[in-house]
């Protein structure tokens, strides 16, 4: 069966005492969790302390980004192996803020997804279409140059990859896709998957939706092949974050 995961992207938000407030909450929520796996993304700052903050629990860190290169010359990048000695087990790469706030484009999450893997990071693969692009119904193109762009003859197998779609529309404007739209997406991404890597088993590749998924709007979205959610502003308190957890526990 493909694991059940809720990320939580803190984005640029909390202080390490915050971080650290969040973890004291949420890991005594959380306790007995037996299928869902809980991964916690704060920014750099707040590795280290969470990574303490987690050690006594399941709950897994990761980073929002990692640059290419083992290290060097690149003035604020941090690296993979940076990010696997700050106790990181996940990376989320190509989101949407990046691509489209700081211009990364397939070649680079190329490059880091490659670097990551090589490190032995579990990359999280962000794709997801404009309100544009979908209105054009372009976003099965678009998706799939995403997907293709970032991982065409790359080395992976199912355990080394997560991919989650996140329609940009979404992100963050209280307007989450519809169950149905994800589900498809979700297939056609699997499909562009198992088309790049034939030797993988595109079905067990953990595939997430994300764009302002709530306790009150994620249920729907387990009924099909999602496996999780990758999850913002919901995610910044320990008991909302913790009612998304739940249900997935209990799907
Ligand atoms: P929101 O849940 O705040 O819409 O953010 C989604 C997201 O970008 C997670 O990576």
């Amino acid at each position: 069966m493909t694991p059940s995961l809720i990320i939580a992207n803190w984005k640029m938000h909390k202080t390490i005492s915050e971080a650290q407030a969040f973890c004291r909450d949420f890991i005594v929520l959380s306790r007995g969790l037996k299928k869902t796996t809980v991964v916690i993304c704060p920014p750099f700052t707040a590795l280290a302390a969470v990574a303490a903050s987690l050690k006594s629990s399941d709950i897994k860190l990761g980073a929002q980004d990692v640059h290419w290169e083992a290290k060097g010359a690149y003035t604020g990048e941090i690296s993979p192996d940076q990010l696997v000695d700050a106790g990181c087990r996940y990376v989320i790469i190509g989101h949407s803020e990046r691509r489209q706030i700081l211009g990364e484009t397939d070649i680079m999450i190329r490059k880091k997804v490659k670097a990551a893997l090589g490190a032995g990071l579990i990359p999280i693969l962000c794709v997801g279409e404009t309100l544009q692009e979908r209105q054009e119904n372009k976003a099965y193109e678009i998706v799939e140059q995403q997907i293709t762009g970032a991982l065409k003859d790359i080395e992976f197998t199912e355990e080394d990859l997560v991919i989650a779609y996140e329609p940009v529309w979404a992100i963050g404007t209280g307007v989450n896709a519809s169950y149905q739209d994800a589900d498809e997406m979700a297939a056609h991404i699997r499909t562009c998957l198992q088309n790049i890597n034939t030797r993988v088993m595109a079905a067990k590749i953990p595939l997430l939706y994300g764009g302002s998924v709530k306790a009150d709007n994620f249920a729907e979205f387990l009924q099909g092949s999602i496996n999780g959610a990758l999850v913002g502003g919901a995610s910044l308190e320990a008991d909302s974050f913790f009612q998304i957890v739940r249900l997935c526990e209990s799907a």
